[in-house]
């Protein structure tokens, strides 16, 4: 991925994502090394975020570059109407990579067409999550010890929701069958689906959470996108649909795990939090590795561990 922009997951191979997770476990056994000492990485958050961005931060840091940005564009010119054309162009003379969380979808692809450097799209709008994907991937590869031939339930916002178009996107490499939970509104676009169908690959789609919760490996629980709705009541009536609660868990397989993104709102209750199959917590560790990963391939830096 040297000296490569990271906009979709799609752009990459398999062979490049396995790599990522490849050089992510080097990161995991030692993620303390200043090789990235020379390089300045730039965080521009036209969104909140709490991991995306401080995970990125904590792996560059760790890395030993330096870290600039804002996490909330009302402090940057854009306040004053300068365009994102404007900014990426102006940053792009600051740093040595540019990572970028925007709400309009296709933002990132362009300011990675805009800028001279790489960038590395931290979500934009609803369309992709891709280094969400790659610490995903990471998880599920940890924890199933594969990534080939798994059930998959996705739950919650399939319509909205940017990592599960990044995560259904590149689980169709790795033949996996996808039980697509979600109410009848926020169904996986056909886009996406596109991708299950291009493959041969098997898809269920439910909105009862219990017609499949026995039959899958991982449960990747999402949070309805509030922010996504043009109408607040069409928000109110789906956002308790799915709340994962410790005793749905009983009957579920041994292997189990559950993903979340995060931030969870109230769709996994706290009484999931101890059970051992619960693993969002170490997913959101995960993204450091991953993003260190990332930062070291693109930047064109080895980890000393190699
Ligand atoms: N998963 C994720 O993107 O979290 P943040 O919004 O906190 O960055």
């Amino acid at each position: 991925m040297e000296n490569r922009s990271l906009i979709s997951i799609n752009d990459h191979t398999p062979e490049e994502l396995i790599k990522i997770l490849d050089l992510a476990e080097k990161f995991e056994e030692k993620p303390k090394q200043k090789i990235l000492s020379d390089y300045v990485v730039a965080t521009l958050f036209f969104e909140p975020s709490t991991r995306t961005r401080l995970s990125f931060e904590s792996a560059a840091n760790q890395l030993g570059a330096r870290v600039i940005g804002f996490s909330d564009a009302s402090n940057s010119s854009v306040q004053k109407g300068e365009s994102l054309k404007d900014t990426i162009l102006t940053v792009n003379q600051y740093s040595d990579i540019i990572i970028m969380r925007h709400p309009i979808e296709g933002s990132a692809r362009f300011a990675s067409e805009v800028a001279s450097i790489p960038v590395v799209n931290a979500g934009d709008g609803a369309n992709q999550h891709p280094t969400q994907c790659l610490l995903d991937l990471y998880s599920i590869r940890k924890t199933q010890g594969k990534l080939d031939n798994l059930n998959i339930a996705l739950v919650g916002d399939l319509k909205y929701g940017r990592t599960v178009h990044s995560l259904t996107e590149a689980m169709c490499h790795f033949n996996a069958t996808f039980h697509l939970v979600s109410p009848t509104e926020l169904k996986l676009p056909s886009s996406v689906k596109r991708f299950i169908k291009e493959k041969n690959l098997e898809y269920h789609q439910y909105t009862d959470l219990m017609e499949c919760i026995d039959k899958v490996d991982i449960l990747y629980m999402t949070r309805i996108q509030r922010e996504r709705f043009s109408d607040p009541i069409e928000y109110e009536k789906v956002k308790n649909y799915y709340i994962l609660k410790n005793k749905m868990l009983e009957n579920t397989k041994p292997n189990l795990r559950i993903l979340h993104p995060l931030p969870r709102v109230n769709e996994i209750n706290e009484d999931v939090d101890n059970n051992p199959k619960a693993y969002y917590f170490q997913q959101a560790l995960n993204g450091v590795f991953v993003r260190q990963a990332i930062l070291a391939s693109i930047l064109g830096a080895d980890p000393v561990n190699k």
